[in-house]
């Protein structure tokens, strides 16, 4: 009994701190891992949907401060500011030009609130690298 609440004690901090990062949250830390899963497949660098690329190592160049293709006007990611970034409204799925993100063979289907409140704190953390 003892010896378990031992490793609850020890482990305990460490599941919390991989589920919602403390601090400011960055692409590559908190980030890349999840849209290179959910997202490369359809984005990938073999007739990339969208044009967008989000492989390892190419997701943050080309969604942060880089124009949309459905609304030229806006960006991706505008660092700061969530509102503003097209991304988001892609992942909320509130956008008029196709749907929200990631699709599947049905449609969209939405992402878990803890990985959307991920994307969203990163967004208002000011997108890091
Ligand atoms: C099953 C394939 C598929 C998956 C998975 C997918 N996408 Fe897409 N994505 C598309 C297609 C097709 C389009 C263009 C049509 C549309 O918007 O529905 C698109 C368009 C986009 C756009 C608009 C790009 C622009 O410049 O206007 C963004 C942003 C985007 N996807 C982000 C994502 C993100 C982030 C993920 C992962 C969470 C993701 N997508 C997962 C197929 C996919």
């Amino acid at each position: 009994m003892k010896k378990i609440s031992v490793i609850a004690v020890v482990l305990l901090p460490v599941v919390l701190w991989a589920a919602a990062p403390e601090g400011v949250v960055s692409y590559s830390n908190d980030l890349e891992e999840l849209v290179v899963n959910r997202c490369g497949d359809c984005h990938s660098t073999k007739e990339p949907k969208a044009n967008l690329v989000l492989v390892k190592g190419a997701g943050f160049g080309n969604m942060v401060e880089t124009a949309s293709v459905q609304v030229p006007e806006a960006q991706l990611v505008v660092p700061g500011n969530l509102e503003a970034s097209y991304l988001w409204h892609k992942l909320m799925g509130e956008t008029e030009i196709g749907k929200g993100m990631p699709r599947t063979m049905f449609g969209a289907k939405r992402l878990p609130e803890k990985e959307l409140d991920l994307f969203r704190r990163w967004i208002e953390d000011g997108a890091k690298p």
